[in-house]
């Protein structure tokens, strides 16, 4: 056994694990955190992903302790502390984009990688950053729709309120001849 501390959606677990235990089990069957699903178990439909240290990761090819001293967030760490969901949530969830419980997690959870990255996507940006995530069902339209959707609401929020830079500017001296 080995001794790994992580963090988890905010929370901090200290445990022993085997060395063999993947990542994906110890959020599922040690911490109980079921929102990240096992679709394939042979790193191809993403359905597992979570954000490992800041990059989005295929927790059934990570090792959990290969996330000693790291920080994971899953599908279940992205919503506030007050409940309020995650611009990405929101968007799924009004543009029709959310499908099964496999896919969606994972879809999500790439989605916030790429808008990382790039903030202002094309619809064909989107789908690349989105084709190591498989849904059998379906095209992906109302997913693509979606993760624009949310881009623009970040873009909207992270710009600055209309005067903002006016109001708290120092006054501008040039021209003045005043000293500096
Ligand atoms: S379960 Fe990990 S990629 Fe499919
Ligand atoms: S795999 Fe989830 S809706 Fe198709």
């Amino acid at each position: 056994m080995t001794r790994i501390s992580v963090k988890v959606d905010g929370t901090a677990y200290e445990d022993e694990v085997e060395p063999r235990l993947l990542l994906v089990h110890y959020l599922r069957d040690r911490l109980g955190l079921t929102g990240t699903p096992v679709g394939c178990d042979t790193t191809n439909c993403g359905a597992c992903m979570v954000d490992l240290d800041g990059k989005s990761v295929k927790s059934c090819s990570v090792l959990a302790v290969q996330a000693d001293g790291g920080e994971v967030t899953t599908i279940q760490g992205l919503a506030s502390a007050d409940g309020e969901w995650h611009p990405l949530q929101r968007a799924f969830h009004e543009q029709h984009a959310l499908q099964c419980g496999f896919c969606t997690p994972g879809m999500i959870m790439a989605a916030r990688d790429l808008l990382r990255e790039n903030p202002d996507p094309t619809p064909e940006e989107v789908r690349e950053g989105l084709e190591g995530n498989l849904c059998r069902c379906t095209g992906y339209m109302n997913i693509v729709r979606a993760v624009l959707a949310a881009a623009a609401e970040e873009r909207r929020h992270q710009a600055p309120e209309p005067g903002a830079v006016a109001e708290h500017a120092e006054p501008s001296t040039a021209g003045s001849g005043a000293p500096v």
